[in-house]
This record gives C-alpha cells, structure tokens and sequence, in this order.
C-alpha cells in the first residue's frame, strides 16, 4: 500500500501500468488528488507498491500523455488536470420503459406483412456472407443495386434512367442534402402544407423557404433555385398534380431556371387506378427525381435514391467522393436481394390490398363529420375540420393512447386545418378502436 490508496491485483488480467493509471485518474477524477499536487517519484511510487519502477513510469508516461499528469524536469511529476471533482454524469432515464404505449396513426408508418419475415432472413444472411467492398467504391452505390432500381424505376414509375445516373441514399431528405449545396443561389419553394422534413432541411442548409400553395397550379418560381413537390400524392393533402399542373409547373420552372424536385415517396400506393407516371418522365433535365424504401420496404432501412438532371449529377457524385455521403452498404445489400427475389413487388401487393380496404373505413368513418381533401390513396388520408375540432378529436385519441397529427402542423401559411389520419402502423383493430374514439370527440 503506498501514501495514495492504490492495490495491484497481480490476478487480475489488466496488465500493472493499466491499473495504476486508472486508479490514479480514478483519484484525480473523484478529487482526492487536485491540481497541483505532487506524486510520489516512480522509484518511490514502485517501492511502495512492490513493483518495478518501469510499472510506475508507465503508468505515469501514459497519464501525462492523457494531460491527467504533467511531468517538470528536474522537480517530480503534478496533477495537471482540471480542479476538483468531475461528477459523472448521471445516465438519463430511459423512455423505453416508462413511455405509454402509444400507437401511431402518422403518415410514415406502412404496413408490414407479419409472414415476410423468410425474405428478411434470406437477405441478411446474404449480406453476413457477401464480401463488402473494401474501400469507398462506387460514390453513387451498389452498383448491381443501381442496375435493379433502373428497372424497377422503369417498370412502375415509367422513368428510364441509366444505372449511372441513380445515385444512393440514405433517405428522402439526404437526396435533398446533397442536391442542395449544387444549386444556383436562392429560395426553395416547397409546398404549403408540406412535407416538414424538406421545410427543416431546407433551412437547415440556410436558405429561405417559399410557400407554394399546395392545391394550385405553380404559375412563378422567379427568385427560386428549385421548387420541391409532392406530384403523385400530394403530402399531406393527397391530391394528385393534374397533367395541366404539372406542365404548368415545368414551365414556370423553366422560365427561372429552377430545378423542380420531385418527391415520389410513396406513389405505388393507389387502389383505383394503376399509379400516376413520375413528374420527371416529362423532363429528365428539369426534375431532380427522389425515390425512397421507407414506404415500399421499411424507412428504418434508410434507403433512397436520386435521379439528379445530368447537369447536376457530376457535381453530386464529386461531392459525395470527398464527403463519402453513401449510403451504407448492409442496407443497400439487403435491399438488392430483397429486389431481385420479387420480394418487394410483393410486400407493395400485399400492403396495397390492405391500404385499399382500412381507406374506405377510415372515409367512413370521418366523412360525416369531415371533407376529404384529397382522392383515397396511399397509407393516410387527410380531413379538412375547423382547428378546435380537429384538437378536439386529437386530444381524445392521446387520451385514449394514439397519436396522430394536426393539418395545422404541416401549414406555414395556408391556414387549412384538419386531421391528418395514417393507417399503416396500426393492426385492424387499434384502427377501429381509434376511429371510434375520434368520431365520437367529433
Ligand atoms: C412526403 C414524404 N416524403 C418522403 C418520406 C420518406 O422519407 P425518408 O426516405 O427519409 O424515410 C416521407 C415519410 O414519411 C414523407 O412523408
């Protein structure tokens, strides 16, 4: 035992310096030891211990280099390090646990079938015995990845892209992170009510955003670098962009050399009719095309992908090789296999059917009290009420343990308010549960 209160465990399987350093920094940490203070020499500090000098010597080497200790020549060795104690810090309390299990009625949550799990197991185990590139590759992604995503981009989205020219990410608003730093000075206009997540990046990259009224035809984009849209179904309104509109568009884009991106997340998701052509298959030059697995797999995947004009393709995939902003290889892996054994086209089949059949409950439920604001479609429908209803009805299902969306959070200055209802992320019957709850606060 030396002065300071320091045991080497011989047994132990940390070797002797390793111990007499942590329990030194144990020391200066819990304010035995301060600023200042003298240690014994290492000839004194081994003595004491039973040990060899050299054990003391490194220990105190290793402690200088962390800046816990500072050796002066000639006068011994000090505790450099900030005065007294450093409280740990308390771990914070976990909200796993202590949450109510509330079940979410958003517009994110698809529906996942239950039996797919062997197509799930099947990709992961390719991609623990696929072996992973081994440097940075590709900038644009899995090559082979690209290669399914053109024909699948081909084949439901009518859009013919060359594999080259889709790029990977990680998702639907990383697709616009990376469009954002290439494009020409100016606002962005996104559409009001909107998709949130674009509105934050866009004013997280520090440009204005400009309110471009969600249901009507975008005449002016003078003073914006792009316009971001949600053509297929609108988010949150679910209106599809008529053909006029969408020419209209394309036009007032052309006209101030704006960049129109095209939000395609979850366009497969019509019941009536076969789904609507992407905006960008009417002009590959003018529309940054983004596609996203959150809807049609899992957005836990993290996946998307990006079809920029090809003026801006260079650019991105230049940036993308200094930053190496891919997207990560495991998620891409899996979603190839998942690809090309038809396992997506099927869980889009599967989850449709369901979509098609929990809508019309939903509309039958809210239409006596609601007006509809947009064709039934994809996995959330969206009804126009005054606000104090609307917050009426959302505080019943809170109470009642759901949670679901006022319209008025998706606004900026649009003033429409309602009740935006997902119904993917619940079963059958939590949806029945909380649509007679809400009906019965309307
Ligand atoms: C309008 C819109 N776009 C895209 C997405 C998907 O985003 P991500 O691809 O980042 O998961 C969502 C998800 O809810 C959405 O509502």
């Amino acid at each position: 035992m030396s002065a300071l209160p320091l045991r080497l465990d011989r047994a132990a399987s940390d070797p002797l310096p390793v111990q007499l350093a942590g329990q030194i920094r144990a020391l200066i940490l819990a304010g035995t030891l301060e600023r200042g203070d003298r240690l014994p020499s290492s000839r004194a500090l081994a003595a004491d211990l039973g040990t060899s000098r050299a054990v003391a010597e490194q220990a105190y080497e290793q402690l200088i280099a962390e800046g816990w200790l500072q050796g002066r020549r000639g006068s011994g060795t000090y505790v450099g390090a900030p005065p007294g104690p450093i409280r740990p810090r308390r771990p914070r309390r976990s909200s796993v646990a202590t949450d109510a299990p509330l079940r979410h009625l958003d517009t994110g949550t698809p529906w996942t079938d239950p039996c797919s799990t062997a197509g799930w197991r099947r990709a992961w185990r390719e991609v623990s015995t696929a072996t992973p590139p081994r440097g940075y590759d590709d900038p644009r992604g899995l090559p082979e990845l690209r290669v399914a995503l053109a024909d699948r981009l081909a084949r439901t989205r009518g859009l013919e892209a060359d594999p080259d020219e889709i790029v990977l990410t990680a998702g639907t608003t990383d697709a616009l992170r990376q469009l954002l730093p290439e494009l020409p000075p100016g606002a962005i206009a996104v559409e009001d009510p909107g998709y949130r997540a674009a509105v934050e990046t866009v004013r997280t990259f520090g440009r204005r955003v400009v309110d471009l009224p969600a249901i009507e035809p975008v005449t002016d984009l003078h003073g914006c670098a792009a316009a971001y849209v949600t053509p297929a179904h609108q988010h949150p309104l679910g209106r599809v962009m008529p053909a006029a509109d969408r020419l209209t568009l394309l036009d007032a884009a052309r006209a101030s050399d704006a960049v129109v991106v095209e939000d395609d997340y979850d366009s497969e998701f019509r019941y009536d009719v076969a789904p609507v052509p992407a905006l960008a298959t009417l002009d590959r030059e003018r529309v940054a095309y983004v596609g996203t697995a959150a809807k049609s797999v899992i957005p836990t995947l993290r996946l998307g992908w990006l079809v920029p004009p090809s003026d801006l393709l260079d650019a991105v995939v230049r940036r993308r090789t200094i930053t190496h902003a891919g997207a990560a290889w495991p998620s891409q892996r899996a979603l190839l296999t998942l690809l090309r054994d038809g396992w997506a086209d099927k869980a889009v089949r599967a989850a449709r059917r369901v979509y098609a059949e929990r809508a019309p409950r939903v509309a039958a439920a809210m239409s006596p009290h609601a007006e509809l604001a947009g064709p039934l479609a994809g996995m959330y429908s969206t009804w126009l009420l005054p606000q104090a209803d609307a917050v009426r009805a959302r505080d019943a299902a809170l109470a009642a343990g759901f949670r679901l969306n006022l319209l008025s959070s998706y606004s900026r200055s649009s003033g429409l308010t309602g009740l935006v209802i997902g119904f993917g992320g619940v079963t059958d019957d939590e949806l029945d549960r909380a649509l007679a709850v809400i009906s019965r606060a309307l």
